[in-house]
């Protein structure tokens, strides 16, 4: 056989699955359905421009529907492909209110349900800046045979499986986490194959990047502003004034955040006492991604994945990167005894 260097993203979760001599390879099966969706994503978000022009021709395309915002589009995209995955038995999404248990025999069977938010950073999109697809596996709770139901997409993130997300920005990238570590995969387009380019994904335990909304400010609380006080002054001795970013896609700035090093942070303020991001599809995988990769992730008292979900939708403020980073940023914000 001819040598070469592209490993794709299938042959890497195959090879990964016979280390495990009792996996199945339903989770790599599963992978495999999430980065066919992502690349169907990922083919209209490259014309996301050419939407207007196009419509000048009439907006429908060939089967007389209307073209769909791209929220909406990655959505339906997610949710029919996994409907027809072997592998799940169910969807929960940011777009949808409830939980989508697939009620056909071979679902019934499946083992896993995946949450997702189909398209992150969608306010990003007119200004041609990085979005991104999040998704959060499971196994189930309940027994096979039947649907499942309410109490497998409320596990806290200490039951994930497998978590990660799909970036579509200079170029496009799947990256996902299982308990043994993180990957990267960048689409190689002329192939259509996500190949691996980012082996073994470590997160810097120290950063020099500290990322929130800092509009917000007049809403936090004075822990809070002495912890930015702290990430602004000027220590050069200990590399500060950190540099801000913020591009206000989580996984654009999650993705810096991972590589480079650096805090990520979406806190609590007054006019949203329990934060903006939502557990189940945004915090929880980003959060078992991070862990995975060495960081850590708080909600400012303990632990994101320790948090028992009791609702779908629900928020939590996080606190997410590198370890020595995030852990400074408890010892402002947290209650002493909580800090993880
Ligand atoms: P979504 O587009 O899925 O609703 O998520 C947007 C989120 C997240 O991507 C980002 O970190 C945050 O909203 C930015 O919010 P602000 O504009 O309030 O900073
Ligand atoms: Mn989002
Ligand atoms: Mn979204």
């Amino acid at each position: 056989m001819a040598s070469r260097k592209l490993i794709t993203l299938d042959e890497f979760t195959i090879e990964e699955t016979r280390k495990f001599p009792k996996a199945t390879g339903e989770l790599s099966a599963l992978l495999r359905d999430i980065s066919l969706a992502s690349k169907m994503i990922n083919k209209q978000v490259r014309k996301a421009g050419l939407v207007d022009i196009l419509g000048k021709h009439g907006a429908t395309n060939v089967q007389g529907e209307e073209q769909m915002k791209l929220d909406v589009y990655s959505n339906d995209t997610l949710i029919s492909v996994l409907k027809n995955s072997a592998d799940c038995a169910g969807v929960a999404s940011e777009e949808n209110d409830n939980e989508l248990c697939f009620d056909d025999s071979f679902s019934h069977d499946s083992k896993y349900v995946v949450l997702f938010d189909p398209l992150d950073g969608s306010s990003n999109i007119d200004v041609n800046a990085p979005i991104g697809t999040i998704f959060a596996i499971y196994r189930r709770v309940s027994p096979l045979g039947k649907p499942v139901t309410k109490e497998d997409f409320l596990q806290p993130g200490n039951k994930l499986m497998a978590a990660g997300y799909v970036i579509y920005g200079s170029s496009t990238m799947m990256v996902y986490a299982t308990r043994i570590g993180v990957n990267g995969f960048t689409l190689e387009p002329s192939i259509g194959e996500f190949c691996l380019s980012h082996p073994d994904i470590k997160c810097p335990e120290k950063g020099k990047i500290y990322s929130v909304n800092q509009g917000n400010s007049a809403k936090y609380d004075d822990r809070l502003l002495a912890y930015l006080g702290y990430c602004m002054e000027n220590k050069k001795e200990e590399g500060r004034p950190y540099s801000h970013r913020y591009i206000g896609s989580m996984v654009a700035d999650m993705h810096r955040t991972l590589i480079k090093g650096g805090i990520f942070m979406y806190p609590a303020d007054s006019s949203s006492p329990k934060g903006k991001l939502r557990l189940q599809y945004e915090c929880n995988p980003m959060a078992f991604l991070i862990e995975a990769a060495g960081g850590v992730a708080s909600d400012g008292k303990g632990n994101i994945l320790d948090i028992i979900p009791t609702e779908l939708h629900q928020r939590t403020p996080i606190f997410i990167g590198s370890k020595s980073m995030v852990n400074k940023a408890l010892e402002f914000v947290a209650n002493k005894e909580t800090v993880v």
